[in-house]
């Protein structure tokens, strides 16, 4: 994908998160100029991938497969343990984007309806396989358990969340929301476990996490995989 297409998606996720009311901390805002000063203090940050994540799963199709995200606060491995166990994410949907389908191993999260319009999520129980089971299962919804079919896809309303627990197959996108330049925008939330984007997600169809990226134009925030090492900031 295109670093234009990077630069513009944050930009408007910048507005939709202020327009559900989101605000967010000081590192988002750090331009790869900022970053030049910056020393072993923010190593947390690098460490966490904490920031801007915006990908298209390698698709070359990020008008439908991919997702703006913000990653506030996560664990990360330090002598061999995790110092935070959990991590939270602010995820912009633009109309007719989604994310692939996919489970986590190990990860287990509420995707929460921070504002705007409706979310959707389809969901599947996995086979041992890691395919699509035709059972039934249960989820929670806010602290009610539901029975659902193989591919429901459940609503959530602002405010409302789903919890996503190991395993479970689950896709989700917006529709209505937040108006930025005539293009409507939901807002989810993810607070989950500690969010391991480099070996915990298990896609459905074949994807790659993070996108290369054309740079057909200068870089204005890096990418929560492309902060430079403690040392070496320029
Ligand atoms: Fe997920």
């Amino acid at each position: 994908m295109k670093r234009s297409t990077v630069n513009r998606y944050i930009e408007i996720a910048k507005k939709a998160f202020a327009a559900a009311g989101l605000h967010l901390p000081p590192f988002a805002y750090w331009t790869v100029e900022d970053w030049k000063n910056k020393g072993p203090e923010v190593d947390e940050i690098r460490l966490a991938q904490l920031g801007w994540d915006v990908t298209d799963f390698g698709s070359g199709r990020f008008e439908e497969y991919g997702r703006t995200l913000f990653t506030l606060r996560n664990g990360y491995r330090m002598d061999g343990s995790y110092n935070k166990t959990y991590g939270e994410k602010f995820i912009l949907n633009p109309p007719g984007q989604r994310a692939p389908l996919h489970f986590h191993r190990s990860k287990m999260e509420d995707i929460i309806n921070r504002g705007g319009g409706k979310v959707f999520i389809r969901l599947y129980a996995s086979t041992p396989d890691g395919k699509c089971s035709e059972e039934p299962f249960s989820v929670s919804i806010d602290g009610v358990k539901h029975e659902l079919e193989a591919g429901s896809v459940v609503c959530l309303e602002p405010g409302q969340s789903i919890y996503i627990y190991p395993g479970l197959i689950h896709q989700f996108w917006g529709e209505g929301g937040f108006e930025i330049d005539g293009v409507c925008y939901t807002v989810s939330g993810e607070v989950s476990s500690i969010c391991d984007d480099w070996h915990d997600n298990c896609f459905l169809e074949p994807m790659e996490r993070f996108p290369k990226i054309e740079e057909d134009e200068p870089r204005v925030h890096y990418l929560c995989h492309e902060y430079p090492p403690a040392g070496m900031n320029a």
